[in-house]
């Protein structure tokens, strides 16, 4: 446990790198669903989900997964001041893409409604009031939200004023996900400015400017 979140250790027959905000796609036999799974804390080599875990995931038990999946975080090289602005239950999915940035000598800031119970003391915890400021300081601003309340965490960033293509913001949206791309069903489709995309292959990190809200 991190916090309120559950989080595994996956012991893997091939490794793959997985950016911060793709996901694996883990599945055990008697599942109906495969469950979304998410590199979280600070060196990413963690799993955690926002999904109810299946009772049947004791430990040791084995698992078919697929990954990478989907589009994760892009942080440039260049990004010195990286704010992580959380509205889901825990930000542990954000925490890998600071630990790039801190390790290139760069800062990052956080701001989330809950906090993990482990982080690192180089991560500054921002309050509400100081988060308009962060959003002028940071260079990179990246964040994870449920897709209904997406409005309220573009407004959390911009303050209302309209995004920019230049502005670096992206942000994991959260939608159901029923198939992780296998059969195109299309519930986990979100509207952006160049049509519907799906999360869970073209997401389910989007830049907020492409997003049409
Ligand atoms: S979850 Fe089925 S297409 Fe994305």
């Amino acid at each position: 446990m991190n916090g309120g979140a559950i989080c595994l250790q996956l012991d893997f027959a091939f490794q793959a790198e997985i950016r911060p905000g793709q996901f694996l796609s883990a599945r055990y036999e008697d599942d109906i669903l495969p469950t979304s799974l998410f590199p979280c804390g600070m060196d990413g080599k963690d799993f955690t989900t926002i999904q109810t875990l299946p009772l049947a995931w004791q430990p040791d038990v084995s698992l078919s997964i697929r990954y990478p999946l989907g589009k994760g975080f892009v942080i440039p090289p260049s990004t010195r001041r990286l704010l992580m602005v959380s509205a889901a239950e825990n930000p542990l999915r954000l925490l890998p893409a600071a630990f790039a940035v801190l390790a290139g000598g760069g800062e990052a800031a956080l701001f989330s409604y809950s906090l993990p119970g482990d982080i690192s003391p180089e991560v500054e915890l921002l309050t509400r009031d100081e988060l308009p400021d962060a959003c002028t300081w940071a260079d990179c601003i990246i964040g994870d939200t449920s897709i209904d309340n997406l409005p309220v965490w573009k407004k959390m960033v911009t303050h209302g004023e309209a995004v920019s293509v230049k502005q670096n913001i992206q942000v994991l949206v959260d939608t159901p996900m029923a198939c992780h791309g296998t059969a195109e069903c299309g519930v986990c489709a979100v509207k952006t400015k160049h049509g519907w995309k799906n999360a869970c292959s073209d997401g389910p990190v989007f830049p907020l400017a492409e997003l049409d809200l």
